[in-house]
């Protein structure tokens, strides 16, 4: 097989398929690159199963000892590297550095040793431990740094047209899994396809190991000039993340896990507002001066132990390539997972067929 016809189909257009795609097109520009997704960013009315669209979506780095924890951590330094490159060459993609500020009421022993130069979200992100007397009443740690917010729809429309621009095809139609997507190709004419990347969320709903994260958060009119966030004692978490471009501020969140429920709850859209005007009270000082555009209800794809990244044969000369389970943290992993989900399918074109 010539590269030129090597034929691949990425299942999913949300961050992580369209950041793989966008990938495979930039560093194998033969190869034929399609899309298969049941929602696409132009689509109206998301549901909450498609999780791209209900991100806020910041860069919050963390830090922890787990495997896990470092492996991300990495590669949200490497992400944010990326982004940076974004925000600059491209204005318009919806992507905009800004101070990020955090207040912890009970933070992990671990963080006595963070000092202000250390690197936290990136090199050169001007960290900085805050004092003890710049903390609000109940708050024990607190730093600030450059990171990034995107504004969701308008980034994926950006990616998708950079995509298709450059001869990346996209078809909307619901798959009943990843696998139907050779049977599919070959009903449509797409000629044969050995691999298929499951970029597909949690939505296939096959993996034991997956669960939902519900998410609710409201979308206010005011603009915020940087992002916050504060972790309470009880485990639940407020936060502010502007919408780059004159999108307003998304003020979150909950962490509802399992919780299938799709609707936005009232009493949810009370408390997220009051605990904004209680912890930021520069932001909006009185919760009947917030100008709600919206209430948003989203599914974080989490996955016990992380991503998913690995290849799976099935069948003589076909193969899955899986790249699922982002969490809550898709966006700012998003380009990190996209190059190990690159590195996975030209790792695992037969050496004859290389890309
Ligand atoms: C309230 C909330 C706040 C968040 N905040 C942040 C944040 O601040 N920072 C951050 O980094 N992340 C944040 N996230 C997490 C982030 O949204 C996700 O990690 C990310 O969107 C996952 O992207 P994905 O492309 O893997 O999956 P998805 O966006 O769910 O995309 C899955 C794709 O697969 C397609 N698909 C699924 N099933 C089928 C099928 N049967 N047939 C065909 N196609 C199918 C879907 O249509 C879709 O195109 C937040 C999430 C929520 C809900
Ligand atoms: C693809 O990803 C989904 C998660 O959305 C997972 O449940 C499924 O097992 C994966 N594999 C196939 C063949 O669909
Ligand atoms: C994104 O930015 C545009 C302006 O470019 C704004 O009109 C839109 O409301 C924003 N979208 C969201 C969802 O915040």
């Amino acid at each position: 097989m010539s590269p030129s016809n090597e034929s691949i189909i990425v299942v999913g257009c949300g961050v992580t398929g369209l950041s793989v795609a966008t990938l495979l097109q930039s560093e194998y520009p033969s190869a034929v690159l399609t899309i298969i997704a049941a929602e696409i960013p132009t689509g109206h009315s998301p549901t909450a199963d498609y999780a791209s669209m209900w991100a806020g979506a910041h860069y919050r780095p963390t830090r922890g000892s787990t495997p896990q924890l470092k492996q991300e951590f990495d590669m949200a330094v490497r992400t944010a590297g990326r982004m940076k490159r974004i925000a600059h060459d491209h204005p318009e993609a919806g992507v905009e550095f800004m101070q990020g500020v955090e207040y912890l009421e009970d933070p992990p022993t671990e963080f006595s040793s963070i000092k202000t130069g250390d690197v936290y979200a990136g090199p050169e992100d001007g960290f900085r431990v805050l004092d003890q007397t710049e903390l609000p009443t109940g708050v024990e740690w607190g730093c600030e740094y450059r990171c990034y917010c995107v504004n969701v729809s308008v980034y994926l429309k950006w990616l998708l047209d950079r995509f298709m621009s450059k001869g990346g095809r996209l078809i909307q139609h619901r798959l009943s899994d990843a696998q139907e997507a050779f049977e599919y190709a070959q009903k449509i004419g797409l000629g044969k396809v050995s691999t298929v990347v499951n970029c597909s969320g949690r939505n296939f709903d096959q993996d034991p190991k997956t669960k939902i994260i519900r998410g609710q958060t409201v979308l206010v009119k005011q603009q915020h000039h940087q992002t916050v966030t504060r972790q309470c004692r009880d485990g639940s978490w407020a936060f502010l993340i502007p919408r780059p471009r004159g999108g307003g501020t998304i003020v979150g969140g909950t962490k509802e896990i399992g919780d299938p429920e799709e609707q936005p709850r009232p009493e949810a859209r009370e408390k997220l507002l009051r605990n904004a005007v209680d912890f930021f009270p520069d932001f909006v000082d009185s919760i009947d001066r917030f100008v709600v555009l919206k209430d948003n209800v989203g599914r974080r794809p989490w996955r016990e132990g992380g991503y998913r990244f690995q290849t799976e044969s099935v069948g003589p000369d076909k193969r899955i390539v899986h790249g699922y389970g982002a969490g809550g943290r898709g966006y700012e992993l998003s380009w990190a997972a996209a190059e190990k989900i690159v590195a996975l399918v030209a790792a695992s074109v037969p050496a004859n067929a290389r890309l």
